[in-house]
């Protein structure tokens, strides 16, 4: 006992943690840290070091196919490094006492979730914060985030999710900031700085930036599957973002389950040693994803789970989510000859540097404070923010006759399955938030409209019929209300309310557990009979708004066609509500753009606006028969990338530049005349991208480059400045180099990635 009491206090009293400093550590920090961490490594046996790399699920969610058992004696013998999936301060309370108090040593847990997009506080979904492309209020929704759940007992977020996704088949791509490596990687910045800030505070956590690497790749958008790509795609285009997390300092970094050509990640030595720690620098610890290291043996990596075991540590990989192969195996290896100490020990000493960072030596309990979860969890502030964070990511796809804003008097027919819906409406990965808090579109409409304008309500359709599917979703994530009247019924009673109303508006779409993990889908239309519903509302002839809320690019077509206007609303969030509301009367000028493409139909998958051109470049001549085509569909998407609509209209003046050449070093200035040319005041995301006409390997017809989001009141005109170099040219060329080539460039300014003006330049030599 005395023992326990002098290793416990020598651990806190020569303990300096990084609180009030920085996340990325000094010299002088390293030295401390790296003294007080050689000192307690002297006094860990080999099975309390192979302890500290074991990740354990318990508490209040499942997120994976199985749960660990026997966690608290676990934990009490020093067989637990980490807890996931156990929130508040007094469920952490309890789980750390053991730790801390009953455990030989005293070393303290750390513990993770996945907070996503907010942690009570529920924000739009990862996908559709993009839409805003608005870096300040995605990095704000981060750090209201990581208020939320580090007073909530939480230190670790599994989030950002930076997938590049090019395949909406992908649940997914919900998860992530869509197709574009360049946006994505500011987004990816943005979100490590929102939730860690530039100290470990008890407001802040350290993320996991998952899922390393390539998973949003996946073969034909199947979640889980292959992904075989070539070296210059992974590093110019879908690596770019992890990169820019773990610049901006991410504490850690998830493997993902897939395999990356021929190995999986969480066994892949080149992909955790040498690219991230040598190539990259990264000092952090990285953790499986669940259960990855026992999924290698299905992979084919092993027959036992000492095997892959061998395969996962000898790789680089850190801490053992929820499979236990290391706690089971790895001593054995050990003593065998067969994994060297130095790996343990390397491991061991990268995870308990996190803990020393977060500050959990010096006080275990820094995020267990009852007082300060009551004042901070849902604060008004915060459900502003939300409500802000909603309104700018909801994007208006379609407009005629300017259908909306919707007048405030008269009558609408408010239909569909989603309409009277606040649990769907935050969306998959929200398991800490509060649904019963959420205000759906119903709630919102008659907050904001009051008695001016007469609601008919009617449900219209489920939004599965499919029996199977049901089942499947008929889990937490994806609770489904099922209305069992027959569905001509509900069409019926929808058709009577449509009749009586001056216009429509049906809500419609995905129920959140159809996006997200293990939501791959291989028809990306409406699902059940909701596209029926809305052809039988449109035989009403009243205008028809169609209000979709989804976790992905869907397939559009026949409303596109159809429906007077679209509002993609993704699922946006605890305010989602309200935030239509505004959107739906004009006491908010819609201004967000989509950041992954929306296909005609699954068929031309994946499809994202970046690609090469192809030696026969289809140019739209529907009679063109020996072009890089389909026979049955062009090869535009339904919307492109970038595109959104808003009530005013924006005019694009001609792109000037400072110079028809530069040379390496020297700045091009590209300016472009934006006027708003309505009547609305609102906000414009201009965009720029490039196109090198001539390389040494073939170059993308078009890339982002940069973006201006700006405001202009009706009427009012402004000059937009861009500025880039040779240095925003580089790519890996044919020897793999990251470098620029002098050569021909366009350079494209417009309103999305299709709807452009261009001018050319020359870099010369
Ligand atoms: C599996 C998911 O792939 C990952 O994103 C998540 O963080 C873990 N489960 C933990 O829940």
């Amino acid at each position: 006992m005395i023992r326990r009491l002098f290793c416990f206090l020598l651990i806190t009293l020569s303990v300096n943690t990084f609180a009030q400093t920085n996340t990325k550590v000094t010299p002088e920090q390293q030295k401390k840290m790296d003294t007080f961490v050689t000192n307690l490594m002297s006094k860990m046996t080999l099975d309390e070091k192979i302890g500290q790399l074991n990740l354990v699920s318990v508490g209040f969610d499942v997120t994976g196919p199985i749960v660990s058992k026997n966690v608290n004696e676990n934990i009490e013998k020093g067989n637990v490094g980490g807890v996931f999936n156990t929130y508040t301060p007094d469920a952490v309370r309890k789980l750390q006492d053991i730790a801390v108090k009953h455990s030989r040593l005293k070393i303290p847990l750390i513990f993770g979730y996945d907070v996503i997009h907010g942690h009570k506080t529920i924000f739009p979904i990862p996908l559709a914060l993009a839409s805003s492309w608005d870096l300040g209020m995605i990095k704000n929704s981060a750090s209201i985030a990581a208020a939320e759940a580090s007073a909530d007992g939480l230190n670790w977020v599994f989030s950002p999710m930076v997938d590049i996704a090019r395949d909406p088949r992908w649940g997914r791509i919900a998860e992530g900031a869509g197709e574009d490596t360049w946006l994505g990687s500011q987004i990816a910045k943005a979100m490590v700085e929102g939730y860690q800030g530039t100290s470990y505070d008890t407001n802040k956590v350290m993320t996991c930036v998952k899922h390393f690497a390539l998973y949003g790749a996946v073969e034909a958008g199947r979640d889980y599957n292959t992904v075989d790509m070539s070296d210059r795609r992974m590093m110019g285009e879908y690596l770019p973002p992890y990169k820019a997390a773990i610049d901006a300092g991410a504490g850690s970094v998830m493997s993902s389950f897939n395999e990356i050509n021929g190995v999986p990640s969480t066994g892949n030595k080149w992909l955790m040693t040498d690219l991230l720690r040598k190539q990259w620098g990264f000092t952090g610890f990285v953790a499986t994803d669940y259960t990855a290291i026992d999924e290698m043996i299905p992979h084919g990596m092993g027959k036992t789970q000492a095997d892959v075991a061998k395969v996962a540590i000898d790789a680089g990989t850190d801490m053992d989510m929820v499979s236990e192969a290391y706690l089971n195996n790895l001593k054995k290896l050990v003593k065998d000859g067969k994994v060297p100490m130095a790996e343990v020990d390397a491991s061991c000493r990268r995870v308990l540097e996190a803990k020393y960072k977060l500050g959990l030596f010096a006080d275990p309990y820094r995020y267990c404070n009852d007082q300060r979860a009551e004042k901070t969890i849902m604060k008004p502030a915060y459900l502003e923010a939300a409500l802000e964070a909603a309104k700018r990511s909801i994007v208006l796809l379609k407009n005629s006759n300017n259908v909306l804003p919707l007048k405030m008097s008269g009558s609408i027919a408010l239909i569909g399955p989603l309409a009277d819906d606040s649990r769907d409406m935050i969306g998959p990965w929200s398991g800490a938030g509060d649904w019963e808090k959420s205000v759906s579109v119903i709630q919102g409409i008659k907050q904001l409209a009051g008695n001016q304008v007469k609601i008919n309500y009617a449900r219209g359709a489920n939004i599965l019929t499919d029996t199977g599917m049901i089942g499947r979703l008929d889990q937490p994530q994806g609770t489904l209300t099922i209305d069992k009247r027959p569905s001509a019924e509900m069409i019926d009673e929808a058709v009577r309310a449509a009749k009586n109303s001056d216009v429509i508006v049906a809500v419609v779409g995905e129920s959140a557990g159809m996006t997200g993990e293990a939501a791959s889908r291989s028809n990306i239309g409406l699902p059940g009979d909701q596209e029926d519903l809305l052809k039988a509302l449109k035989a009403t002839g009243k205008p028809m708004v169609v209000v979709l809320m989804n976790g992905r690019p869907l397939t559009l077509t026949w409303e596109n066609d159809n429906a007077n206007g679209i509002l993609e609303t993704w699922f946006a969030g605890t305010e989602a509500g309200n935030a239509i509301a505004d959107i739906l009367f004009g006491a908010y000028n819609p201004s967000a753009k989509i950041t992954a493409t929306f296909p005609q139909n699954v068929g031309q998958l994946p499809l994202y606006y970046s690609h090469k051109n192809t030696g026969r470049p289809y140019v739209g001549d529907f009679l063109e028969r020996y072009k890089s085509r389909y026979l049955d569909v062009s090869n535009d998407p339904l919307y492109p990338f970038g595109y959104g609509l808003s009530y005013t209209t924006f005019n694009y003046g001609d792109v000037m530049l400072s110079s028809s050449t530069i040379k390496p070093g020297q700045l091009l200035h590209i300016t472009t005349k934006i006027t708003n040319t309505g009547k609305y005041d609102g906000e414009e995301v201009v965009q720029l991208y490039t196109r090198q006409m001539v390389g040494s390997v073939t170059r993308p017809v078009e890339e982002l480059k940069n973006f201006k989001k700006i405001f202009l009141k009706a009427g009012e005109s402004q000059d937009v400045t861009f500025i880039i170099s040779s240095n925003d040219l580089r790519f890996y060329d044919i020897n793999m180099k990251y470098t620029y080539e002098p050569g021909d460039f366009k350079v494209f300014v417009g309103t999305n990635s299709r709807d452009v003006k261009e001018a050319d330049f020359k870099l010369t030599k």
